[in-house]
């Protein structure tokens, strides 16, 4: 592709959690998971060929060279690529430029819409022609989540055949879920300070897998959750998909806090959300918290209920004092 190409994939938050591997070379997860695809975060990516062989590749993501870590990862994915296209031999490295569209100090820069970006771009860049089934088998190589922001709206992003990894990385895969069309929903986002780092969600996730008892609980439950909130999605159920989507957040906590050391993301902030959460219920509002590798809270509510559920939120006084910050976010489209 001449000039290269550029994809944009947005956020998704999860209402049944991915919490655990059972392959972490082909990235199958434990179980199936459910998330919401969000419209107000996103990355855009652009992929361009050069006239470099690959191990040439140029990373530069907000306008910063990316290093460590985090560009093993994208390297080992453009190696992934190139293989997929069978380019190992003669590939051109590529130059990777990337932009996150996340409210500055909003602690939500995410994996997911990073990866599936760069599945589409990097796919396309290096002449793989791949449908969205296997756009998302490809981005979840690159991060679990990123599966799931392949597509817009309520997705299921499926644990796959269990049989042996070669059937489960041809089967799990993610897809849109049915879903009712009066069902109106939106998430307001309690951004809380993050204070000392805390380890990162692919080590968090091992840790778990290896030394929280708790893990073979999870694991069963959370097939039934991911059944139980596509049957709630698709009867437009609200109330039930709210409860499902805190009790799988509560549990995925739950499992992590029992692992040795113990894995912990909450803060004391974190619970004052919490609390604001069950007043805005018990005051009949219908508001249903979710949280994930880090202490901000995720609240999801009618559309309709947006400003009142915000309002409530930004009303809380954090024990540090002061009020969180809110941000808005309504469902959001599919990797394009
Ligand atoms: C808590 O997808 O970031 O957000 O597959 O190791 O890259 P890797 O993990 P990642 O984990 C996301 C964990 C979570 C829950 C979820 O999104 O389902």
């Amino acid at each position: 592709e001449p000039g290269g190409v550029t994809a944009v994939a947005h956020a998704n938050i999860a209402l049944v959690k991915y919490w655990g591997k059972r392959d972490s070379t082909l990235i199958l997860p434990a179980t199936s998971s459910v998330s919401l695809t969000l419209d107000a975060f996103r990355t855009t990516t652009h992929v361009e060929l050069l006239d470099a062989p690959a191990g040439r590749d140029e990373v530069v993501l907000d306008g910063e060279p990316l290093a460590g870590a985090a560009l093993t990862k994208v390297l080992a994915f453009l190696h992934l690529v190139r293989s997929q296209a069978s380019r190992t031999a003669t590939a051109q490295a590529a130059r990777v430029t990337s932009t996150n569209e996340v409210p500055t100090g909003a602690g939500l820069a995410s994996s997911a819409s990073a990866f599936a970006a760069l599945a589409g771009a990097a796919a396309t860049a290096y002449g793989l022609e791949l449908g969205r089934r296997d756009l998302s088998r490809l981005a979840r190589r690159g991060s679990g989540s990123a599966s799931r922001s392949v597509y817009g709206g309520f997705v299921v992003w499926h644990a796959g055949d269990l049989a042996d990894p070669a059937a489960g990385d041809l089967t799990s895969y993610a897809e849109p879920l049915p879903t009712a069309p009066e069902l109106d929903v939106a998430m307001a986002v309690a951004v809380l300070d993050a204070g000392p780092k805390k380890i990162g969600s692919r080590e968090a996730m091992a840790a778990t897998v290896a030394t929280s008892p708790y893990f073979p609980a999870w694991t069963e439950h959370t097939e039934a959750d991911a059944a139980e909130a596509a049957d709630a999605i698709a009867a437009g159920d609200l109330p039930r998909l709210g409860e499902i989507a805190e009790a799988s957040a509560m549990r995925m906590h739950a499992t992590m806090l029992a692992a040795r050391p113990a894995v912990r993301y909450l803060a004391a902030s974190s619970l004052a959300v919490l609390d604001a959460v069950a007043d805005l219920r018990a005051a009949g509002v219908g508001a249903w918290a979710t949280m994930d590798a880090g202490p901000n809270v995720k609240v999801l509510c009618e559309g309709a209920d947006l400003d009142v559920v915000a309002a409530g939120l930004r009303g809380i006084v954090l024990p540090g004092g002061g009020a969180p910050h809110v941000l808005l976010a309504r469902p959001g489209p599919g990797l394009r």
